[in-house]
């Protein structure tokens, strides 16, 4: 694929479709989102309004790091603190569906009142073809959300879509991201779920759980990283464990190590993670988050197991 030239005409599709109107673009950090944006950006400038909805959900740092990356870029990133709206929402919810439903009306409740706040006509959005591929054959309901749950962008939020990556693949669209001179920690990052670390907190969702598991998948990420796996994370159980604390039992928290190679997130195997690296992470987790009194390494292949534990 020549980046050079599709990022050239795309440019120039965003100018012609959205004119002299506003667009918004809610940025996560991703990959996509993240090439997505740079892209309307050059288009259309300050006729972008950049959002990162700050849901509590993320990975350490995320919003400071995501918002300082794309300033180095030349693109101002509002951040929306929508913490406590979040967690709200979510408190309660044990059910896994139930939990990706809670997220996903808080997040298109937030996200419409940042849209009719910054009164733009279009939303650029970052779907790839295998979103629409996904979706269509109905393996992935996470995507053309708006569609799902019955709302017409225009007539609901009063704005219209714009895909440019749509006919891209996720390796095609690292390429772009590369060539849009996006840092390597954006255009080689792992995937991450939609509902952020809520998919990796088995039960109800607390700002504590989420604390824990955000710790945990930090030390999973630091340790693992150089294998370059497709996607390594930690898991929160809502089962508890025994374990010992200066010479007396404790019932504590069990964390799952999770990582994985795989081509397209349809089907994974677990990578075969040296055993030092395990006892390495096994340690730092034990010692650093004094609540977990057990780790354990998931070895299952999707299928039958999900890559995300919700
Ligand atoms: P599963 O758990 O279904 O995940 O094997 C397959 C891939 O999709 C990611 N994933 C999501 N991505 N929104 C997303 O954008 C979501 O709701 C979502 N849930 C899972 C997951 O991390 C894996 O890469």
């Amino acid at each position: 694929m020549d980046e050079a030239k599709f990022i050239e005409e795309k440019i120039e599709e965003i100018k012609s479709i959205t004119g002299s109107e506003k667009a918004i673009s809610a940025l996560s950090g991703g990959v996509d989102s993240s090439a997505c944006t740079v892209l309307a950006h050059r288009a259309i400038g300050s006729n972008l309004k950049v959002i990162f909805i700050d849901d509590g959900l993320m990975r350490a740092n995320e919003p400071e790091d995501v918002s300082r990356i794309f300033a180095g870029l030349g693109i101002p990133v509002d951040i929306i603190d929508a913490q406590d709206e979040f967690f709200y929402a979510l408190k309660g919810i044990s059910d896994p569906e139930e939990k990706r439903k809670a997220f996903r009306d808080i997040f298109y409740t937030v996200f419409g009142r940042e849209v009719m706040r910054s009164q733009a006509k279009y939303l650029v959005q970052g779907t790839i073809a295998a979103d629409i591929i996904e979706t269509k054959g109905g393996v992935k309901t996470q995507h053309n959300i708006l569609e799902q749950i019955g709302i017409d962008p225009e007539k609901g939020f009063g704005f219209k879509v714009v895909e440019p990556l749509k006919e891209l693949f996720k390796h095609e669209v690292r390429k772009v991201a590369r060539a849009l001179g996006l840092p390597e920690r954006i255009y080689a990052r792992m995937p991450f779920p939609g509902p952020g670390l809520a998919a990796r907190v088995v039960g109800e969702v607390t700002p504590e759980k989420v604390s824990l598991v955000r710790k945990a998948t930090q030390i999973v990420e630091e340790e693992i990283e150089s294998l370059k796996p497709f996607q390594a994370f930690a898991v929160l159980l809502s089962d508890k464990g025994t374990g010992i604390e200066e010479g007396r039992r404790k019932f504590g928290d069990i964390i799952i190590v999770r990582s994985v190679e795989s081509k397209d997130a349809m089907t994974a195997s677990p990578t075969q993670v040296p055993w030092d690296t395990l006892m390495a992470i096994s340690r730092r987790i034990t010692d650093e988050i004094p609540e977990v009194v057990r780790v354990a390494y998931e070895i299952t292949p999707k299928p039958p197991a999900t890559i995300e534990y919700v």
